[in-house]
């Protein structure tokens, strides 16, 4: 038995199945995936019974990245760091969890659309779990710079605390931003309530790559904002969550997948909808 699972709620269209399942045919490696609905209180045991039963490897996604930690036996130190665990398995009996979230986006970055990390001066928007996921990846990619600006500034200075001595971070409000920026990630959820950021296009530097760390069939808000505020690219979270895919098939399988054909399907498939 090949099973494996994505575990959220909701969870019904979670893209995980579809992208897990290529991946599989791709690289002629068995894979059964589902989705399973869980509770916050049935989290625990749901999770103990999928491996009990021979599950090999599961994902966790929204609201159990937390609880996924929590309940790991053992979890890598990029986890660690972020909090949450998006991906889980069994090894010598122990349950394993690690997030492939962060180092996701970086791939997308840095491998599909070319961004070369270094040495840029880098604004992050948000100071959520998301936000939380990304700052160690990014941080060993040795940007110039990082300042995490958050609608709440107390969060994002705590959230920055935990990451000194990793490079050049800083927290602020949207207030108090200043200065140009050659990389602005957008980690807030404001999109979801339909809201807009009060930010200036001044943060924009004249080469800005803007990336949206949400997706949909059009634009999103943010970067519609971000193109109209003259960001030189406007990037969305899609090729984030077909990497992040990778890389847990990575560690359940010890097989890279090619990602730009899914990718490329998935976008054609959103677009249509
Ligand atoms: P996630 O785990 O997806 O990051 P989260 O932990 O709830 O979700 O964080 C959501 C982020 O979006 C936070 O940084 C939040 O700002 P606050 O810390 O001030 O709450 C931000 N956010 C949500 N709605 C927002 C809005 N309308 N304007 C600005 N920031 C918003």
């Amino acid at each position: 038995m090949n099973l494996y699972a994505v575990i959220g709620n909701p969870v019904v269209h979670s893209q995980s199945p579809r992208i897990h399942t290529a991946f599989g045919e791709q690289t002629n490696s068995a894979v059964d995936y589902r989705t399973i609905q869980a509770e916050p209180d049935s989290f625990p045991s749901t999770v103990r019974h999928f491996f009990a039963q021979g599950g090999k490897g599961m994902n966790v996604t929204v609201p159990f990245k937390q609880q996924a930690c929590a309940m790991a036996d053992s979890v890598t130190e990029r986890a660690r760091k972020a909090g949450a665990v998006n991906t889980l398995w069994l090894e010598q009996g122990c349950l394993k969890g690690d997030t492939t979230d962060g180092i996701g986006l970086i791939r997308d970055l840095v491998g599909n659309h070319s961004v070369r990390l270094t040495a840029l001066r880098v604004l992050i928007l948000g100071a959520g779990g998301a936000v939380r996921g990304l700052l160690e990846p990014l941080l060993l990619q040795k940007p110039q710079a990082v300042v995490v600006a958050n609608r709440t500034p107390a969060r994002a200075e705590k959230l920055v605390a935990d990451f000194q001595g990793m490079g050049t971070i800083t927290a602020t409000g949207f207030g108090s931003l200043c200065g140009e920026y050659d990389l602005i990630i957008n980690g807030t959820s404001a999109s979801l309530k339909g809201q807009v950021l009060p930010l200036s296009s001044e943060l924009l530097a004249k080469n800005c790559v803007v990336y949206d760390m949400m997706y949909g069939g059009e634009v999103t808000p943010f970067n519609r904002w971000a193109g109209d505020a003259g960001a030189a690219r406007t990037l969305d979270g899609l090729g984030m969550l077909v990497e992040q895919a990778a890389e847990s098939f990575f560690i359940w399988h010890h097989k890279r997948p090619d990602t730009g054909t899914v990718l490329t399907d998935l976008r054609a498939d959103l677009q249509q909808s």
